[in-house]
C-alpha cells in the first residue's frame, strides 16, 4: 500500500506491507517556506507537493526495492484540507492508479490520524473514546468497532491547533506555534494567572476555543511591559486552561459512553502537558489509554497507508475520478464495506 498524505504543509509518503508493516515513511515539512509568512500560504504549498511528491514517491520505492508492480493500492488524503494541497495528492494518486492499474482510495485526514494509533505495537482494542486534536479539528467520538464513529462532542469555533498557533502569534512566536508555545510554558509559573475553562460548567461535550484566546490577547494588552517573564507565564496559563478543558471533556466522554479506553491523535497530542495531565485521568479512572509515536501525532503518509488498508472492502469500487473534499464533516463517511 502507497499512502500520500498532501493535506497541508507537511507532503507525506509511505509504503506499508501487510505483513511487514511499515517498510518506509517519507515526510517533508513545508514549515521553512510558510515561517516567513507566519502560517500556510496555501497557493505555496500546493505548488510545493507538486515538487516534492512524485520523487518521494520514487525514493520510497528505490530505497525499499519496491517495484510498482508490487503496489496492490494507493491511499491519499481526499479531505478535509486546503483544496489545491488535496488535489496534488489526488491527482497523482488517480493518475499512477491509472498507469498501474490498482485502486486509489481517498481518506478521510482526521481517520487516518485515528489510524496513527493502530502504527504502535500496542494499538488500542475497540471500542474507544478518541480524542482528535489537530490544527483543524477538536473531536471527541465513540469508536464502537473499526470505521464506527459516533461524533460525541467537537469545536464550536477554533481547533485546540489553531488557539494555539493564534496564541504563538500574539506571543511573538514563530509558527507552526503549539510546540513553541509548549516550549515557553515550560519556563512559566503557575498560578500566576487563571484562564477561564471553556464550556466545562455546562454539561455537554463541544469545545469552545475562540474566547480562550480573546482572554489571552485582553491579558496581554492589560501589562504594561511585556517581559519573558510574563510571556512565560501567560503561554503556561493557557496550555494550562486548554489541557484542563481538555480533560474534564474526556472525563464526561468516559462517563457517558462507559469505555474503556482512551485513544489520542492528531498534532496537539504530542503535547506534553496533555499526555501527562491525561495519563494521570487513565490512572484515577482505570483506563487504558493510546498514543501515537511522537513522529506520527503530526501529518505523515504513514497513516492515510493504513487507513486504506483498513478499508480495503471499498478498492473494487474506486474509479477514476480526481476527487478532494475540502470540507468533509466526519459523520458522513461511509462505513467500511461499500
Ligand atoms: O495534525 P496536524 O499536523 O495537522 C492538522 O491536521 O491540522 O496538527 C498540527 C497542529 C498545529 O496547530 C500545531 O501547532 C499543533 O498541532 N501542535 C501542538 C504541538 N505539536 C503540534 N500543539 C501543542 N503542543 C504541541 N507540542
Ligand atoms: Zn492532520
Amino acid at each position: 500500500m502507497l499512502g500520500i498524505e498532501t493535506s497541508c504543509d507537511e507532503t507525506g509518503v509511505a509504503l506499508f506491507d501487510e505483513s511487514e508493516g511499515l517498510i518506509k515513511d517519507l515526510l517533508y515539512s513545508q514549515v521553512d517556506l510558510h515561517r516567513d509568512y507566519g502560517g500556510v500560504v496555501p497557493e505555496l504549498a500546493s505548488r510545493d507537493h507538486i515538487r516534492k511528491c512524485l520523487p518521494m514517491i520514487d525514493q520510497a520505492l528505490r530505497e525499499t526495492q519496491t517495484t510498482p508492480a508490487q503496489i496492490s493500492a494507493i491511499a491519499y488524503t481526499e479531505g478535509p484540507g486546503l483544496i489545491g494541497a488535496l488535489l496534488v495528492g489526488a491527482s497523482l494518486a488517480k493518475s499512477l492508479a491509472l498507469a498501474w492499474k490498482v485502486p486509489a482510495i481517498g481518506i478521510h485526514h482526521m481517520e487516518g490520524h485515528l489510524m496513527s494509533t493502530q502504527l504502535t505495537s500496542d494499538p488500542p482494542t475497540y471500542p474507544f473514546v478518541a480524542l482528535l486534536v489537530s490544527g483543524g479539528h477538536t473531536q471527541l467520538m465513540g469508536c464502537q468497532a473499526p470505521g464506527e464513529y459516533e461524533i460525541l462532542g467537537e469545536s464550536v469555533d477554533d481547533a485546540a491547533g489553531e488557539a494555539f498557533d493564534k496564541v504563538a502569534k500574539m506571543l511573538g512566536l514563530g509558527y507552526p506555534g503549539g510546540p513553541a508555545v509548549a516550549k515557553l510554558a515550560t519556563q512559566g509559573r503557575s498560578g500566576q494567572y487563571r484562564f477561564p475553562r471553556p464550556l466545562t460548567k455546562k454539561p455537554g461535550l463541544d469545545f469552545s476555543f475562540s474566547g480562550l484566546k480573546t482572554h489571552t490577547m485582553n491579558t496581554l494588552r492589560k501589562l504594561p511591559t511585556r517581559s519573558d517573564q510574563d510571556r512565560a507565564d501567560i503561554a503556561l496559563a493557557f496550555q494550562e486552561a486548554v489541557v484542563d478543558t481538555i480533560q474534564i471533556k474526556c472525563a464526561r466522554a468516559l462517563e457517558k459512553t462507559g469505555y474503556p479506553t482512551l485513544v489520542l491523535a492528531g498534532g496537539v497530542s504530542a503535547n506534553k502537558h496533555l499526555r501527562a495531565t491525561l495519563d494521570r485521568l487513565s490512572k484515577e479512572r482505570h483506563i487504558d489509554i493510546k498514543y501515537p509515536e511522537l513522529k506520527f501525532c503530526t501529518d505523515n503518509g504513514a497513516m492515510i497507508a493504513i487507513a486504506g488498508l483498513l478499508r480495503k472492502a471499498q478498492w473494487s469500487d474506486c474509479d477514476h475520478t480526481i476527487a478532494a473534499r475540502p470540507r468533509w464533516p466526519m459523520n458522513e463517511l461511509s462505513g467500511l464495506n461499500p
